[in-house]
Formats: structure tokens, sequence, C-alpha cells
């Protein structure tokens, strides 16, 4: 067991006022790394969450403002499918937001899913993060935001509980088989370190399905293995949850 890591947590009314708080966060934090050390680094969540947060940010009527000619996109887990798979991460946020704002494509970096093996996939991917980082050996690239999702199984990126990627230390990137949750693809993950290292960690998480998990992370009763979201302490980073109402209702005095 360990106790949860420090945390800001904000309850959201609804999946949809947990959208435009999350596209406010995400703003609010390009500008601040962007005044501070001219670029934005982002790394962005899959799955089905994040969605409406990619299409606020997309939105111009909406207001959120990103100075996207500053940002370099990342992704914190893909599935070992085509870029025009349904299934494919990268495919999600190029519908949602990559699509639809004037952000360079050179400065949006998915992991190459042409590789035979996922295995393969991740080393490449640990590669372009090095180069693009300038990342010293055995050190890890500290990120400006890495957005985050929560499965009902409390995983996180693709570091599934019991799997063999929670227990590696020296890579940025590595490979998962799949976890219980669709889809039934190999994946490639950052690492523990590699979240850790992050400036800030953002979960953005909804629905009733999700609370036992945030119930078991945030409350500290949990041990990686079985709820990898606990193994998310950044070093010196910030830890933000964003949770809506109906994935907060487990929590003590919600
Ligand atoms: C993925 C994501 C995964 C996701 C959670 C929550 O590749 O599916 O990286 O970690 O964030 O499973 O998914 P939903 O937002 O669809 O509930």
């Amino acid at each position: 067991m360990s106790a949860a890591a420090p945390y800001d947590l904000t309850i959201c009314r609804d999946a949809d006022e947990l959208a435009h708080k999350a596209a406010a966060l995400i703003a609010q934090v390009a500008s601040e790394s962007i005044r501070r050390r001219g670029r934005f680094t982002l790394a962005l969540a899959g799955g089905s969450t994040p969605k409406a947060t990619y299409a606020l940010l997309a939105d111009p009527s909406k207001q959120f403002v990103v100075d996207w000619s500053r940002t370099f996109v990342f992704f914190g887990d893909e599935r070992h499918v085509p870029a025009d798979d349904e299934r494919s991460n990268y495919h999600m946020a190029r519908e949602a937001l990559l699509a639809k704002v004037p952000l360079p494509v050179e400065q949006v970096f998915p992991v190459d899913t042409r590789f035979d093996t996922a295995a393969e996939c991740a080393a490449e991917y640990d590669q372009t993060l090095a180069a693009f980082f300038a990342t010293p050996p055995h050190a890890f690239p500290a990120l400006d935001l890495i957005l985050l999702g929560l499965g009902d199984d409390g995983h996180t990126a693709s570091l599934f509980p019991g799997a063999a990627a929670l227990s590696e230390v020296d890579k940025v990137v590595t490979w998962s088989p799949p976890g219980v949750l669709p889809p039934p693809v190999d994946r490639v993950t950052l690492t523990f370190p590699a979240l850790n290292a992050a400036e800030q960690v953002a979960f953005l998480v909804a629905g009733s399905g999700k609370a036992p998990a945030v119930r078991d992370v945030l409350g500290g009763d949990a041990n990686v293995q079985d709820r990898p979201a606990a193994g998310v302490r950044p070093k010196s980073g910030r830890l933000t949850w964003l949770v809506d109402s109906a994935a907060a209702s487990l929590l003590e005095g919600q």
C-alpha cells in the first residue's frame, strides 16, 4: 500500500464541465510554459474521455488559447495499430484536434506503429523522445504536461495491472501486451519514470465505472500492481485530478 501522492483534486459537475476545466488547464500550462521556456511540450491521453477536451481546444469560439506554433505534441501511449485505424490514439487526436489547429506537422510526434512488433515501436519512440529532448543516458525528459486517463481497472496510459511494464525503471518508453479492457492489441506506453519526470500530470476521469479506482488511488489504499495509476507520483511536478461527480462518487466526503 502507498499513501496517495500529493495532488490537486477538482470535482466537476459532469463530463462537460470536466472538459472545459481540462481545456482551461492546458491553455494555462501552455501559456506559462511558453512564457518561461519558449515552448510547450504536451503528451496527449488516448481513450474516449479526452475527446471533448480536444474538441474545445480545436474550437476557436471557445477561447481556449494555445500558441500552437510553440507547441510540441507527443503521446502517453498508443495501440499497435495503423495510424488511420479507428483504435489509434493518434487517429482520435488528429480527428478531434490536431487536424483542426495551426500546429505544424513536424511538431507532432506520433508513435510509429509500422514496425512488426510493439517492442520495436517502443524502442523507436524512445529514440524519438531522446533526440527531441536531448536527454542524457538514464535520464528522463520533463514534459510540461502529460494528460492521462484512468481505466475502470485502475490502469493509466498502457500500464496495466500486473504487467511487466509496471517494473520498467530504465526506459522512457516500453511496450505491453493488452490489458483486460479493449482493444485487445499490444500497446506502446510511457513508463512510470517518464510520467513522473513531468512538470505536471493531469488525470481526466469521468463516469461511475471509474469510481472504485478513483477511491482506491486517491484514498491511498491502492498498490501499484493492482491500481497502476497509484504509481503516478511526479518527482517534483504537480499532480492534478479532474474528476466528474460520478467518478468521484465513492470518495469520502465528496
Ligand atoms: C488508451 C488510453 C487509456 C485510457 C483509459 C481510459 O489507450 O485507451 O491511454 O489509458 O486513458 O483506458 O479510457 P476512457 O477515457 O475511454 O475511459
